[in-house]
């Protein structure tokens, strides 16, 4: 919790004033939020890549598994990080909808609680799509396909990942015009943690050590499923080395092309 003592911290002896912050959200969450779209990110960037794809996969399964921290932190972590605050937060959003009915003019809507309502659907829908998304890409990495007819595990799977970064494009793009009409960096809660303001700090206790753990699983994790895989797959064959590939496959893929 900042203090707004005046310190003479120029040459010039001026006398510049810290304006006062809260802590508002945890490093583990910071380092969850981090870990979560770094991870997103470099598995669409390394998609549709025979050469990466062990690399997409392991990130694919890192998305997965901060899914599960987020999840455990978000039922039995402390009460800023609860994720039943999202779902009450979400909860407004029937009588929200109503009161537009209601108003008169445009004047009268609350538009800073749909704003609100906005950013928490589009994280809602995010945590909601991981599962879908991470197991359709395991059952295409694992060639259900073939076991349950057809190629629509890589479709699905495709059109997953697509429909998630719509809608991280629709986060992002909140953040930034909410930062602009509010005239303040909504990023921040997520950066620095602090957002500007008198009073106390909700979190009391940032755990940064839970942090720090968090960001060691996740980089053992993945150089353990990096190092784990047969010596072909590391040289990015492209093909899950566990699966059995029937032989004619190569020549249905070309009589496919
Ligand atoms: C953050 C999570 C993930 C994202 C955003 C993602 C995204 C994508 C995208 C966009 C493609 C299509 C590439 C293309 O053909 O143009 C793809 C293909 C693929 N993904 Fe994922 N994926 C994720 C997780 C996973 C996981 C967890 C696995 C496996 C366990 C996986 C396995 C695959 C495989 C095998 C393909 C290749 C399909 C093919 O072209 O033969 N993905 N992924
Ligand atoms: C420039 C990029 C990004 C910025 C500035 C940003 C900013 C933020 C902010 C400010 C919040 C807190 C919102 C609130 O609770 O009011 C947030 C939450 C969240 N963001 Fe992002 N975000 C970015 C990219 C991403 C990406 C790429 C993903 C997913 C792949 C993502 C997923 C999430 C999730 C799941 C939460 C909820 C976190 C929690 O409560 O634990 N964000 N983000």
């Amino acid at each position: 919790m900042h203090t707004s003592e005046p310190i003479d911290s120029s040459t010039h002896g001026e006398v510049v004033t810290e304006r006062p912050t809260r802590l508002v959200t945890d490093a583990p969450t910071r380092m969850f939020h981090a870990l979560f779209a770094g991870s997103f990110i470099g598995a669409f960037v390394t998609a549709d890549s025979e050469h990466w794809r062990l690399v997409h996969v392991t990130l694919g399964y890192l998305f997965a598994g901060l899914l599960g921290f987020r999840v455990l932190y978000g039922l039995f972590g402390p009460r800023h990080a609860r994720l039943s605050l999202l779902v009450r937060r979400l909860a407004s959003a029937p009588a929200w909808l109503r009161s537009l009915k209601q108003t008169g003019s445009w004047r009268d809507i609350k538009w800073r609680q749909g704003q609100n309502l906005a950013v928490a659907a589009a994280i809602l829908l995010m945590l909601l799509l991981v599962i879908p998304l991470t197991l359709s890409g395991y059952a295409t990495w694992n060639e259900w396909g073939d076991v349950l007819g057809g190629d629509w595990p890589e479709e699905l799977h495709e059109f997953l990942a697509n429909a998630f970064l719509a809608i991280v494009l629709v986060h992002v793009a909140l953040i930034a015009v909410l930062s602009v009409m509010r005239h303040q960096n909504q990023a921040l809660p997520m950066l620095t943690g602090r957002v500007a303001g008198e009073g106390s700090s909700p979190v009391k206790d940032n755990k940064a050590w839970l942090a720090v753990v968090l960001l060691l699983a996740a980089v053992g994790f993945s150089a353990w499923q990096m190092q784990s895989a047969p010596d072909g797959a590391a040289a990015g064959a492209g093909d899950n080395p566990e699966v059995q590939y029937d032989s004619d496959r190569f020549d249905r893929d070309r009589d496919d092309d």
